[in-house]
């Protein structure tokens, strides 16, 4: 689609570059609503601060964080800014200029990342530089703002989404003051890929826009925070100390991990499903990584378990370039390469939206927990949080290569051997020679629901299914399961990247 016929090109664009805070900015043509500032107080430091607005916990946004000091140097960048709710003609105007923003969508994120991180390279600690590069974040930036477009009118069915992008938000300790420069960055990237297109009604529709949604996740996040607190959590990073490390697999290695400072407080309490970040400096990037990381067992108060899968990344050479390199993954090499016991690393309070919440069921409906490879993790987490409960049928089925990648093997048959409620499938795609059917696995193949279909519970309208593994394993599963009958909302789905599922399999 040509752009410049889609939408009328205006001169007034260059105002719209200007309230956005264009790099053509300049002094004297700061916008009209920022002049003759005031002086206001930052509520938590007492500092005085420049603006009604100065600080951007002074129009009353609830605090992200209780040691939040005003930075002296704080810009308009970091400001939030007092908008009004979107007009309808706004809404309009945004549900209208959706369609041109999903075509440039990816060049637009992409533009905003690089030009972002060029200005706040301390961003770099916590946005994946692997993501980057592979572009999954900026797609997944991209489609969020499209369905906030399409969904301008009611929200309602993007509250989920919106839960799941904040958990990960507050897991990496983003604050209010980032959206400030997410935001300028982002509207920047937009007037500077679409260009004059981006009228000055256009410009504000969707800066009020952008502002509406950050608020929505500001709000959001802080509840996060503040529920995290109240559990014995903590915001940002607390160092922990590698008490353990077993290996589970050729591939797979657990990580024990527990608090540096003893505080006598048990660790936070968390919901089995749900997941840490980790923050580590790799040296070979010369700046910090952040990953998210499911618990792998259930909650205990003494330390967190996490099982780490090394990601040796794939080298697929080509006629022209016969040396592709790997690209093995930064953190999960680190990890497996330098975290012994005795080594510190920043840890996270657990946040996450895929958990099993046993009150929301019966005590005898039945789970069903489907996984391939590294996506154990999660499920394991809720199998072992069920163990009490005699009466709960469980079905814990999962596909592995072979047997020398296979994780967990000996401890959930120790678990079926203890508890005759739960059922274990073992699916090997690709067995060794030596592996024995009946011993090692159950089935050959790729996990396939029909083949162990008496232990789905199918029948039971109570049964949950929760699942986890690659993309492609989810949409087989998920389209199975619909296929056989079940609901969507008794299939919950956790992806190891970033985004969602495809929304086929929704
Ligand atoms: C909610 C959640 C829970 C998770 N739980 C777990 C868990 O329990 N266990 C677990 O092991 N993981 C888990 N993950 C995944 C984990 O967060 C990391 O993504 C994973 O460990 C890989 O990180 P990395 O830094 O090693 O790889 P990255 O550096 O992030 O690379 C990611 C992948 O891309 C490939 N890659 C990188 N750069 C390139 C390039 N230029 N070209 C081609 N390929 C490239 C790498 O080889 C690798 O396979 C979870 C993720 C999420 C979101
Ligand atoms: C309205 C504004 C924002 C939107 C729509 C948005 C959207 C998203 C989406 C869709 C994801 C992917 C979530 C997933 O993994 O499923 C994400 C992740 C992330 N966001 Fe935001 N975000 C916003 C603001 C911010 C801000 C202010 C920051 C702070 C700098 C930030 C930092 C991050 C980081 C670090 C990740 C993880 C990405 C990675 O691992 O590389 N976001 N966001």
């Amino acid at each position: 689609m040509e752009i410049k016929n889609t939408i009328a090109f205006v001169a007034a664009a260059a105002a719209w570059r200007t309230i956005s805070g264009s790099k053509s900015e300049t002094p004297s043509s700061e916008p009209e609503q920022n002049k003759n500032r005031q002086q206001s107080q930052c509520p938590v430091s007492g500092k005085k601060v420049d603006g009604p607005s100065g600080c951007p916990f002074s129009s009353g946004l609830p605090l992200p964080d209780p040691t939040h000091r005003c930075d002296p140097n704080m810009t308009e960048e970091t400001k939030i800014p007092d908008v009004p709710p979107l007009t309808q003609k706004q809404r309009e105007i945004i549900k209208s200029t959706a369609p041109i923003l999903a075509e440039h969508g990816v060049t637009i994120t992409t533009h905003f990342y690089k030009n972002m991180i060029l200005a706040h390279p301390e961003l770099r600690d916590v946005f994946s530089e692997s993501s980057q590069k592979l572009g999954h974040q900026p797609r997944a930036l991209a489609s969020a703002v499209y369905a906030y477009a399409c969904n301008i009118d009611d929200l309602t069915p993007l509250l989920p989404v919106v839960d799941r992008i904040a958990y990960k938000h507050t897991s990496l300790h983003i604050v209010a003051e980032q959206y400030g420069i997410v935001g300028k960055h982002l509207i920047q990237a937009i007037v500077d890929i679409l260009g004059d297109a981006v009228t000055t009604e256009i410009g504000d529709a969707w800066y009020n826009g952008y502002w509406n949604l950050a608020k929505i996740f500001i709000n959001r996040e802080q509840e996060f925070y503040s529920t995290a607190v109240q559990a014995g959590g903590w915001e940002g990073w607390r160092q922990f100390k590698v008490e353990k490390r077993v290996k589970e697999s050729d591939e797979i290695t657990s990580f024990y991990l527990k608090p540096v400072e003893n505080t006598g407080k048990p660790l936070p309490k968390y919901h089995p499903g749900q997941y840490i970040a980790v923050s580590l400096y790799i040296p070979a990037l010369g700046y910090k990584q952040a990953r998210q990381y499911s618990l792998s067992d259930s909650w205990n108060g003494e330390h967190f378990r996490i099982s780490v899968k090394r990601e040796d990344g794939v080298s697929i050479p080509t006629k022209s370039d016969p040396t592709v390199p790997a690209n093995p993954g930064w953190m999960s090499n680190l990890l497996h390469a330098k975290l012994h016991e005795g080594s510190l690393i920043d840890v996270a309070s657990p946040y996450g939206d895929f958990f099993y919440e046993p009150s929301s069921s019966k005590p005898d409906s039945p789970l069903v927990l489907l996984s391939a490879g590294v996506g154990q993790t999660a499920l394991l987490s809720i199998l072992n949080s069920q163990l009490g409960n005699p009466k709960k049928p469980i079905t814990y089925a999962t596909v592995a290569r072979n047997e020398d990648v296979h994780a967990f093997g000996s401890h959930i048959r120790d678990v079926t051997t203890r508890f005759p409620n739960v059922k274990y499938k073992v699916f090997y795609s690709s067995p060794s020679a030596d592996a024995v059917q009946g011993r090692d696995y159950d089935i050959r193949g790729r996990l396939d629901l029909r083949a162990i279909q008496d232990d789905l519970h199918i029948a039971d309208k109570d049964a949950q299914y929760f699942l986890c593994g690659p993309e492609s394993f989810m949409l087989a599963q998920v389209n199975e399961l619909k296929k056989l009958g079940v609901d969507q909302n008794r299939i919950h789905v956790e992806l190891f990247s970033a985004g969602d599922l495809p929304p086929s399999a929704q």
